[in-house]
């Protein structure tokens, strides 16, 4: 039996329950170990090359439909995405923001129907989800999935040392995790309290989001889908997770965001805004798009 009938970053099969003195000695133990120091090499392909930066993404002429039913909902949509950028989309709700997201990470709903779609030279469309996310792409979700019995400090070092063994690289020892997950913890104001909790149960939708941020930064996505990551955050709380996330920008990953708000975009700083509309993005611009939208709404926004 699954847990999760669908993961981004991995298979969660069933685990042995975790017990609850284990439970206990995680803060502990991150109480008493030095703050991190351990860099982890995500595998990731090199950095910023001569001249322009490298293509991460390529998406072409991409149309999907709901399995089920057949009915197409994505209508042809073109975004490049290169290393170091980070690209907002915006649209009204309905437009096809989450299902293109969605269709990135393979979700199982959908089904591609035409375009392509190349993510670090590679077809992304003939990998498995789990191979997108062995390969560095992560999606926060809009409402992420609770795993019951799967506490969240498994969780995330099972998705780590599953990316890190297709890679190559040893596994990391869970005592090294508690001090690499520790400055991150800090950085979103998280109790690691959190680490002992199953994953997002009873996690307030604020909490879920931190939640969401601290599983991308340990996991270190070369790309980063981003779903409406500010929605039901208070004004601190989306300060804290739109300074998390800009932490998690280096030369040579990107971060795609889905959001409906310019606040956010007042923070983590896009390099363009694109907006969706019918399944398809009609227009792409910088971020004074997103500030057009926020004063005048989609009439002040011209798609002809
Ligand atoms: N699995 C599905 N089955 C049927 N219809 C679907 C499915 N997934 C998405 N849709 C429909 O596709 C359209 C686009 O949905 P999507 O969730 O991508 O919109 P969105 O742009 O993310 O909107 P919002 O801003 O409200 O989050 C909607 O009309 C939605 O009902
Ligand atoms: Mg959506």
């Amino acid at each position: 039996m699954a847990v999760a009938s669908f993961s981004p970053s991995f298979t969660v099969s069933p685990s042995p329950p975790i017990r609850p003195a284990n439970r206990v000695s995680i803060q502990t133990r991150l109480r008493s170990i030095p703050r991190a120091t351990l860099t982890i090499d995500s595998g990731s392909s090199g950095g910023v090359a001569a001249g322009k930066p490298k293509v991460l993404l390529e998406v072409r002429g991409l149309k999907a439909a709901v399995k089920e039913n057949g009915k197409e909902l994505l209508h042809g949509v073109d975004i490049t995405i290169r290393e170091g950028e980070v690209h907002a989309i915006m649209g009204k709700n309905g437009s096809g923001k989450s299902t293109f997201s969605k269709v990135l990470v393979g979700h199982p709903d959908y089904e591609v129907t035409d375009g392509s779609v190349v993510f670090k030279g590679e077809n992304l469309l003939e990998k498995e989800p789990e191979e997108r996310s062995h390969a560095g792409l992560f999606m926060s979700f809009q409402s992420p999935i609770e795993i019951p019995g799967v506490s969240n400090f498994e969780f995330m070092l099972m998705a780590l040392n599953a990316r890190r063994e297709k890679n190559g690289l040893k596994p990391i020892e869970p005592l090294e995790f508690y001090g690499y997950l520790g400055p991150k913890l800090a950085a979103l104001k998280m109790e690691p309290t959190f680490l002992d909790r199953n994953v997002n149960e009873g996690f307030s939708g604020g909490e879920k989001k931190r939640n969401e941020i601290l599983q991308l930064a340990v996991l270190e996505a070369d790309l980063a889908i981003l779903d409406e990551v500010d929605s039901g955050l208070d004004v601190d709380a989306l300060q804290d997770v739109a300074s998390a996330v800009n932490g998690l920008l280096k030369p040579n990953n990107s971060i795609l965001m889905i959001t409906h708000y310019q606040r956010l975009l007042e923070i983590i700083h896009p390099s363009f805004v694109h907006i969706m509309e019918g399944g398809k993005i009609v227009k792409t611009g910088d971020s004074s798009l997103a500030k057009q939208l926020d004063e005048g709404g989609y009439k002040a926004i011209s798609t002809v």
